[in-house]
């Protein structure tokens, strides 16, 4: 399909009706770690079904929604629920929640994902905060027509995990009882995790960690020069590390086990953006 500024335009103007300011700062929740939402004060809740032009969660774990509202005293936007590749959607498709994002004034984008740890000084539990990443897989969302309106044709991605927002970030770790590193998401389309040679690959390649979203949303915001903020979970050791199978329950789990500690932790890094 070739999409248009106004095709984007026209979920924005849906919400921008109900919800009549600006939020400053974007927020995508990742698998298991969609509590982060009950910390959303004056909330406006939009299903995303009601969004025109825009996608359809089909994950069960994620909720679907679109919440505006205060956290820490700021105006954020938050997405409940996100897509990824397996799902169905075509790389182009991706695009959509960030451009939303953008159109709705936001400044900052924060992702948050749970990811298998790749790293094995890493532990389930721990926290990743995206400093690159390696997609060495399918197309890139950017691929067809530019929208100049968007950005250029051709952008540097060299900040795309903005480092001003990993320094904030690394300062709130102080006392959040989180261990925070930072380190390289590589992305795999899923919805199979890794095999065990895929992640010993993977580490020789420099990752730290794997997962199967983010990076199209990461490339979005490069595109239109949105800071950006990426936080990785890591919800299991990556295929072959430790024995036995992964399952996606553990995914759930384990982010479920540090979600007090993880919403807080955002907070805090909102409040200081
Ligand atoms: N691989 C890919 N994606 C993931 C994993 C994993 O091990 N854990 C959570 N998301």
């Amino acid at each position: 399909m070739d999409y248009t500024f106004d095709y984007f335009k026209k979920s924005a103007d849906y919400v921008r009706q109900i919800v009549p300011y600006e939020p400053e700062i974007g927020i995508i929740l990742g698998s298991g770690l969609g509590n982060l939402a009950d910390e959303i004060e004056d909330r406006t809740e939009i299903d995303y079904a009601d969004i025109p032009n825009f996608l359809v969660s089909t994950v069960a774990s994620h909720r679907g929604t679109l919440i505006c509202g205060r956290i820490g005293g700021k105006r954020v936007v938050c997405m409940s629920g996100r897509f990824h590749l397996y799902e169905g959607y075509s790389y182009e498709q991706l695009v959509i929640p960030i451009r939303l994002f953008k159109l709705l004034g936001v400044k900052n984008t924060i992702i948050t994902n749970a990811a298998g740890a790749v790293n094995t000084d890493y532990s389930v539990g721990d926290v990743m905060l995206i400093r690159d990443h390696i997609k060495l897989n399918g197309e890139s969302p950017l691929c067809g027509k530019n929208i100049d309106e968007f950005g250029p044709r051709f952008f540097d991605t060299t900040d795309m995990y903005t480092a001003s927002l990993r320094k904030t970030a690394l300062e709130c770790a102080e006392g959040s009882g989180l261990t925070v590193h930072e380190g390289v998401y590589m992305f795999f389309t899923g919805p199979q995790f890794e095999t065990p040679a895929e992640i010993r690959a993977a580490r020789l390649l420099g990752a730290d960690a794997v997962g199967m979203s983010t990076v199209t949303e990461a490339l979005t915001a490069a595109h239109c020069s949105m800071p950006l903020l990426g936080i990785s979970v890591m919800t299991n050791m990556a295929a072959g590390i430790n024995d036995g199978k992964l399952m996606h329950e553990e995914v759930g789990e384990a982010a479920e086990r540090i979600s007090a500690e993880l919403q807080n932790y955002v907070k805090r890094i909102i409040e200081r953006i």
